[in-house]
């Protein structure tokens, strides 16, 4: 029986761990082939480290599916184009992006510093714009050149924190 996502290609961002893993773990699992890209930063942000996202691939690769690391910071412009690359030089095309990458600063508006909000927006704001852009002029031209309809999308992940707001996120480090 064809499975849900055979013959599709989706990149995960910050699939190294969590909720990003499970997505890809979930689309390996119905048939597509995944980029893992992750960072691999600590929680606050700082420091990069491959395994986590090789450890999804090598699971992915254990029960049979495809997938390779990406290791980009979706905050830059150029790794986010990087990434997007690898999806169409590894597998041939893109068809799925989920923006899922993300960082924690704890902070209210009251105590939130400059650096943190910068951070915060360069990893959620432009880590979701930057591979979103990239990926729609490749689908812009992959259109043009096909001259037929694309059965592609992308998924961002948000948060009730942010639709509704919650005082200090998660209640930590409210001084
Ligand atoms: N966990 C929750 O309860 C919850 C609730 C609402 C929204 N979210 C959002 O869901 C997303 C995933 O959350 P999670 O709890 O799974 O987080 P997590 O910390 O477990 O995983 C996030 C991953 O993103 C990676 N990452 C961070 N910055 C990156 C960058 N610049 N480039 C590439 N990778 C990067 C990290 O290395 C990490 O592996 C986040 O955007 C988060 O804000 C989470």
């Amino acid at each position: 029986m064809t499975k849900l996502c055979e013959g599709r290609v989706a990149l995960v961002t910050g699939a190294g761990r969590g909720i990003g893993r499970q997505y890809a773990l979930m689309l390996a699992a119905h048939g597509a082939r995944v980029v893992v890209n992750d960072l691999g930063g600590n929680i606050d942000g700082s420091g990069t480290d491959s395994s986590p996202a090789q450890q999804v691939v090598s699971e992915i690769r254990s029960t049979g599916g495809e997938a390779v690391v990406d290791g980009h910071d979706v905050s830059s412009w150029s790794g986010s184009k990087a990434m997007i690359d690898t999806a169409i030089n590894e597998f041939g095309q893109l068809d799925v992006l989920v923006n899922n990458a993300g960082i924690l600063r704890d902070r209210m508006l009251v105590n939130m510093q400059e650096a943190e909000w910068d951070a915060v927006i360069n990893v959620h704001l432009k880590g979701t714009f930057a591979p979103t852009h990239h990926a729609a002029a490749y689908w812009r031209d992959r259109s043009e050149q096909t001259g037929a309809p694309l059965n592609v999308c992308v998924i961002n992940t948000s948060s009730v924190s942010g639709i509704y707001g919650n005082i200090g996120m998660d209640g930590a480090d409210l001084d």
